[in-house]
């Protein structure tokens, strides 16, 4: 009976334990939980979403603050057009990131960055080439872009001097979206190192409609895999979105797939960035507690918990501090939305807006309890304390489990 460790992912002469640890915003998925990964043999990924925030948290910078007294004269007009980002404080944020992750890194693996190119922050194009490059600049092992495929995004960074040697990844749901991808692409002679099929279990944004529950990741998955053994393309496929167990990922890994990505699992490790209620909620939950709805102003469908305090929540938009989601124009769903409910209750109070939610100060205060499709198992995975709560895990112990057991057996901590 074979397990995770039987297999290893492959980049040119280098092997790697086949098992990535997704991004995960906002700062979620935390630059100790990443570097774990790394220390272990795998792949980790930190985010870049919201970047000068995580900044503020980590090195006491005021990138926050300082945009926020900027704008502050905007604050009360529904109109959030004027908003942009500073390049320059961008870059500075996201290399500060990166590289006081790559300066901690230790062991045989890969620190990689998620990029979600949803995050269209009123200039789109500009602000993901600066995220990019800074990142690059910073010393990342690889970038993974998601949310959204910007069919020009590698070329953003075809100038860069690391271009060629970085590892760059792109995930998708489809066999379409890849080909459209490696279409527009096939200009630059630059293929992706790796291909990540994200499947319709998975948390955080799906690439599916509300009908996600008819495709399966396995199905998707051999499609890819076959597309890409016609083109005759070596590019190694990474199965993601509800592999649970060691076993789920061999079962991948033995029909072809390099490698799996996972994530729910490490929501309730300690070096996960979810407050320690929050990681509560996600052990406490059932499976009729979570849902795939649409209030993500982005427009794809979210996985969350029901009882997730983003929904129905009717705050004003705070785009003078984030505004991550204006997109090219300045408008974002959720500020629709709002000033909708505004005109309805001119009186301004009690404002529930119901169909969005403001993504970004919510993901940014973890009041948006995205999660799996398998979250509800993770009680499974730990022991119940004295007084009643769960046991958090490392993530040593979560991601040895995957690469060791067998029998879809899942290690209880000691
Ligand atoms: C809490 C949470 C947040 C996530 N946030 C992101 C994100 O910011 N960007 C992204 O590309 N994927 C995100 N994902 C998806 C994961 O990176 C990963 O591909 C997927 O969840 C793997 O499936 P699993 O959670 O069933 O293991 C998120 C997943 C979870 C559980």
């Amino acid at each position: 009976m074979k397990r995770v460790d039987d297999f290893r992912l492959k980049f040119g002469k280098k092997e790697f334990v086949p098992i990535m640890v997704g991004g995960m915003g906002v700062d979620i998925s935390t630059a100790e939980l990443a570097l774990e990964a790394a220390r272990l043999g795998g792949i980790g990924h930190i985010s870049d979403a919201m970047v000068p925030d995580v900044s503020d948290r980590r090195f006491d910078t005021s990138f926050v603050k300082d945009k926020t007294r900027f704008y502050k004269h905007n604050i009360d007009n529904s109109d959030k057009s004027i908003i942009k980002f500073d390049l320059g404080v961008l870059a500075e944020a996201t290399q500060r990131h990166v590289a006081a992750t790559m300066e901690a890194k230790k062991g045989d693996g890969l620190v990689f960055v998620n990029c979600m190119e949803k995050l269209t922050m009123n200039a789109p194009r500009d602000t993901l080439q600066v995220r990019m490059a800074s990142a690059l600049d910073a010393g990342i092992d690889g970038i993974t872009l998601s949310a959204g495929l910007h069919l020009g995004s590698f070329a953003l960074i075809a100038d860069h001097p690391r271009f060629r040697d970085v590892k760059l990844g792109i995930i998708v749901s489809s066999v379409r979206a890849l080909q459209i991808f490696l279409r527009k692409n096939a200009r630059l002679e630059r293929f992706p190192d790796y291909v990540i099929v994200e499947g319709p279990l998975a948390g955080g944004h799906l690439g599916f409609g509300l009908d996600w529950a008819q495709y399966d990741l396995a199905t998707i998955t051999a499609e890819i895999i076959a597309y890409l053994q016609v083109e005759k393309l070596n590019i190694p496929v990474i199965a993601a979105g509800g592999v649970f167990t060691g076993s789920d990922a061999v079962s991948f890994l033995e029909t072809g797939s390099a490698a799996v990505q996972v994530a729910t699992r490490f929501t309730v490790a300690n070096e996960c960035g979810l407050p320690a209620k929050v990681k509560q909620d996600y052990f406490l939950a059932n499976e009729d507690d979570i849902e795939v709805n649409t209030i993500s102003p982005t427009g794809y469908p979210m996985r969350m918990l029901k009882s997730t305090p983003a929904i129905g929540s009717g705050i004003r938009p705070n785009c003078e501090s984030y505004g991550y989601l204006l997109d090219g124009s300045g408008g974002c769903a959720y500020i629709t939305a709002y000033n909708r409910e505004v005109v309805l209750h001119p009186d301004g109070k009690n404002i529930s807006v119901k169909d969005k939610t403001c993504l970004c100060t919510h993901m940014r205060n973890f009041n948006c309890w995205t999660c799996g499709h398998y979250t509800y198992r993770l009680k499974d995975t730990t022991r119940q304390l004295a007084d009643g709560t769960y046991q958090t895990l490392s993530a040593e112990h979560i991601f040895k489990d995957y690469q060791f057991s067998v029998d879809h057996q899942i290690a209880l901590p000691n």
